[in-house]
């Protein structure tokens, strides 16, 4: 194997030739192409990463195939809270059926749960038809590792770094949608918020070159992409350590003049990095959608102390006011957790003050879920379950409440929509985004897919409305 460069991404693709071959004589042996099936748990990052693992599959001759029953499956797991382990743990003991019908099947896990040494030790104990393990740092590595798999007679083969300070790109990936894209601008995380596995498990923060992030912005465009999510788990953070100096907003701007995308959003900024750089770039540049996801956690200054979010709530409401002056017509989303450690009536009744104060157009809500090895997990005072519920199903209420009436405003109103696909729900009906992130479900032919449409709000349906399509304003 002397002449397989050192170099990436040359490396992974000279596995990819080797790797054509052997899928092609096995697909002819099978007179049938071999199918793969990418299952993804978790956030917006681990969805990029799949379209990056079925990127490679799809480039050494596998087609994609819907349900789990595939020659290769890979799990991408999350490990944010417990649930999102429960469920992968009780899918994998299925998988185990399905290679008994098909021993040639090959079952990869890879993603943030692998990060931790006990889901490794769990899986090789309990689920010994897994062929290959991996995690966060190496997934680009998939070629190789696949590979070395198919040549190797360990059972299961693990290869899992601790972290890494290296950012391997142009390798291929499979978009899940033709008109829309996930674009990194940053890996990792340095915040250490005290509840969260995150910055365990994907490692430090790093930035990418702007240069490169313009580049596949550019490329995306040429392939019909009209919009983008820049991700990063802080994005606001983006651009420390990197040679030429440059923050997120000067960033944001750049993206706005140097590519022709017509839709920007980014996920997820932090709130104590929101400058007022950053709400102006946002306030004048007409390609930045008008949404921010400001993760709240909670509303009590105490609370957020004990979380090492470095905001009080007055720094949080501020920053709201500042924003709503300057964008009276933004979205605001957030995340809150309920039940963490010592978090007391009187500190859950400043989250609900926060919330009814923002009036956030949704909330995601969570428990709290102990992650071993974070500093929280071992703070006194965990909450009991029954007060935990009793909390979460109040939050849940005002959020509500408080989200009523501020989508009731826009209803009346016409906005432009970028038609993302059929309504799965109801026949003959098309389910469209507005520039705010909002959800709109209308009349219309999937034909329109793709497409930029205007479309009047006639109806609020919670966390979605109905419209009527406006057919004289073709947009593009
Ligand atoms: N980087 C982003 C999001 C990270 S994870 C941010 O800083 O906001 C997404 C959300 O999961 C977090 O915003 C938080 O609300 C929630 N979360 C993270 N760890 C959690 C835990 N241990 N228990 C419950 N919710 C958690
Ligand atoms: Fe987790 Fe905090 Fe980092 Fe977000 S900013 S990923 S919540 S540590
Ligand atoms: Fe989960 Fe990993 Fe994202 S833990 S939330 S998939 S970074």
């Amino acid at each position: 194997m002397s002449n397989i460069p050192e170099k990436e991404p040359e490396r992974q693709l000279c596995f990819m030739e080797l790797l054509k071959t052997i899928v092609k004589d096995a697909s002819l042996q099978k007179q049938r192409p071999l199918t793969y099936h990418v299952q993804t748990f978790g956030c917006q990052m681990n969805f990029k990463d799949s379209e990056k693992l079925a990127g490679v599959l799809e480039t050494i001759g596998y087609v994609p195939e819907e349900s789990e029953n595939a020659d290769i499956l890979i799990y991408n797991t999350c490990t944010v809270r417990e649930n999102a382990n429960t469920k992968v743990f009780g899918r994998i003991g299925y998988l185990g059926t399905l290679k008994a019908k098909n021993p040639d099947m090959l079952i990869a896990v890879c993603g943030c749960m692998m990060q931790e040494e006990h889901n490794v030790e769990k899986i090789k104990k309990s689920y010994g038809f897994v062929d290959l393990i991996f995690g966060t740092h190496n997934i680009y590595m998939l070629a190789e590792l696949l590979y070395e798999k198919l040549n190797s007679r360990k059972k299961t083969l693990i290869e899992i770094w601790d972290g890494t300070d290296r950012i391997v790109e142009d390798l291929p990936s499979a978009r899940k949608f033709d008109f829309k894209a996930g674009v990194n601008i940053m890996y990792g995380c340095n915040n250490f918020c005290t509840y969260c596995i995150v910055p365990y498990v994907r490692g430090r923060e790093r930035s990418r070159d702007p240069k490169d992030i313009i580049k596949e912005i550019n490329e995306l465009v040429d392939e019909g992409v009209s919009e983008i999510m820049l991700l990063g788990q802080n994005v606001n953070s983006y651009g420390k350590g990197l040679p030429e100096p440059i923050n997120f907003a000067e960033l944001l701007r750049k993206v706005c003049k140097e590519t022709k995308v017509h839709r920007i959003r980014f996920m997820t900024p932090h709130p104590k990095d929101l400058s007022d750089e950053l709400i102006e770039v946002m306030r004048t540049e007409e390609k930045l959608c008008p949404h921010i996801h400001l993760p709240l956690q909670s509303g009590s200054t105490a609370l957020l102390k004990k979380m090492n979010r470095h905001y009080t709530k007055e720094d949080y409401l501020r920053l709201v006011d500042r924003i709503k002056a300057a964008m009276p017509d933004i979205s605001l989303t957030t995340d809150i957790i309920v039940g963490f450690p010592g978090e007391t009536d009187e500190d859950f009744s400043d989250t609900l003050d926060v919330v009814r104060y923002c009036g956030f157009d949704s909330a995601f809500t969570f428990i709290y879920s102990k992650r071993n090895g974070t500093p929280a997990a071992s703070y006194d005072g965990q909450v009991p379950d029954n007060v935990v519920k009793r909390r979460f199903d109040e939050l849940l209420k005002v959020c509500r409440e408080v989200s009523e009436p501020s989508l009731m405003k826009r209803v009346g109103s016409t906005y432009e929509v970028l038609v993302e696909g059929v309504d799965e729900n109801e026949s003959g009906m098309l389910t469209g985004r507005l520039a705010n992130n909002l959800l709109v479900h209308f009349k219309g032919e999937p034909d329109l897919i793709g497409k930029y449409l205007n479309v009047r709000l006639t109806e609020c349906k919670g966390f979605y409305f109905l419209g009527d399509l406006l057919l004289d304003k073709f947009l593009q």
